[in-house]
């Protein structure tokens, strides 16, 4: 038997955040019951490498199946992950206008806050599960991605620094059909100190 050859050591859940229970606008309830589907991801993602360590690739034409439905699940999975990790990290803040070195991104790649703020709104009212904002360390600027999924359609060399989730799940119990106001909502909730912070730490210049 021959098996895929790498690591794959579990990885645990980050631990809900206290500030995140209480949101303006954003539910104790809602988000307790969101960073429940957020240790879903984890579990599934560890449960993934493990059978994916375990495929006979010897066994060739057989598995291929196996391996491509694992590994699009995989994609899922990490998806699920990163994708929460960024979004329940930058929230428990106060929202209000940007500083520091994001503002001054924003400010530079965008025609205004507002029009940001918009871009970015309009965005996730046209996506189906997020839109981030992300800085492309290709075009070396700032643009606003529209996600479908966990695993679509993030883009390869760009760094997310915002990332809003608009799955119903992250809404429906506060919002029920209104996600404009629970984006509105999410914005009130921003903490820019975080967001600064990632800036900061992935050497992103203005
Ligand atoms: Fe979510």
């Amino acid at each position: 038997m021959t098996t895929l050859a790498f690591n794959h050591e579990e990885i645990v859940a980050r631990p809900l955040k206290p500030a995140l229970l209480e949101l303006d606008g954003i539910s104790r309830q809602s988000v307790e019951a969101h960073y429940k589907l957020y240790e879903g991801y984890v579990s599934k993602r560890n449960e993934i490498m493990g059978r994916l360590a375990e495929v006979d690739i010897a066994a060739a034409n057989q598995v291929f199946s196996e391996i491509r439905a694992l590994k699009v699940d995989l994609s899922f999975a990490l998806g699920g992950i990163k994708n929460h990790e960024i979004y329940f990290e930058h929230l428990g803040g106060d929202g209000g206008e940007p500083h520091g070195r994001i503002r001054d991104l924003i400010a530079r790649d965008f025609s205004s806050i507002e029009a940001w703020r918009a871009d970015l709104k309009a965005t996730g009212m046209a996506g189906r599960g997020w839109a981030w904002t992300a800085f492309d360390w290709d075009e070396g600027k700032l643009f606003n991605y529209l996600g479908d999924a966990q695993n679509t359609f993030p883009v390869w060399n760009a760094t997310p620094l915002v990332a809003l989730d608009v799955y119903e799940h992250a809404y429906f119990i506060d919002y029920a059909t209104d996600r404009a106001s629970y984006i509105d909502a999410f914005f009130d909730n921003l903490d820019w100190d975080v967001v600064n912070d990632w800036v900061e730490q992935y050497q992103i210049r203005p």
